[in-house]
């Protein structure tokens, strides 16, 4: 399905701006007022999309964009600023060509329930962000239990062609070390919700009892 969301993408691309960029630009940038202390970071933007994140991020990092879809990545490329270090990557991001706790922090804004497999997306998030570091994620997910007919109804179709509606963040498992920092209601009634997780240092306790 992710061949399909490729093309999807490819022609939504000279649209996608004109959509999405006013709605969620004041949202956008109150969620990445979460991230930590970015100097001198390594930040991962999974599905970094025309880069509408890019005017908002906190100088001093060096951010890496990966995406499907090429149609959306050279829309990031025409938005990048030499005020900003941003590499930009072609790939999966259910699948990251990144080795284990390689980013201090990783952004996740509208990608989490545009993939068909999410759980796939944020244990590779997961995999890849350093101990300490923060996952920011911005999306709009179901809660537990929520009927939401008209959003189940049309997923099956929407699913294919641009996002899910039918995510559930509860429904995604966590590893012990990841904790879940805050979950806020970001826009239209908290359909759209400002999610923080943190990967912990697990530490063994081992006393030794001379
Ligand atoms: C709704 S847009 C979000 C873009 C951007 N993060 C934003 O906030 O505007 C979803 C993006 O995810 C990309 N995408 C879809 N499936 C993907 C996958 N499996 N791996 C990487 N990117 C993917 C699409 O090409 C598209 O650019």
């Amino acid at each position: 399905m992710s061949h399909t969301l490729k093309y999807s993408y490819t022609l939504l691309a000279p649209i996608y701006d004109a959509i999405v960029d006013s709605p969620t630009r004041a949202t956008r940038h109150q969620s990445l007022t979460q991230l930590n202390d970015v100097t001198a970071q390594t930040i991962l933007l999974c599905g970094v999309g025309s880069g509408l994140d890019f005017p908002h991020l906190p100088l001093g990092a060096n951010y890496v964009g990966i995406d499907l879809t090429p149609a959306m990545l050279k829309r990031a490329h025409q938005r990048l600023t030499p005020r900003l270090s941003t590499k930009l990557h072609q790939g999966d991001v259910m699948q990251l060509p990144y080795p284990n706790a390689c980013y201090d922090q990783i952004i996740m804004h509208l990608i989490l329930s545009v993939v068909p497999e999410p759980q796939r997306a944020l244990n590779e998030a997961m995999r890849v962000v350093k101990a300490g570091g923060k996952i920011i994620i911005l999306d709009k997910f179901l809660r537990a239990g929520q009927h939401a007919p008209i959003r189940r109804l049309i997923n099956p179709l929407i699913s294919k062609i641009a996002t899910r509606t039918d995510v559930v963040f509860e429904s995604l498992q966590r590893p012990v070390e990841v904790t879940l920092l805050s979950d806020k209601p970001a826009l239209l009634n908290g359909w759209f919700r400002y999610i923080v997780l943190e990967k912990t240092v697990v530490h063994n306790d081992i006393s030794t009892n001379e």
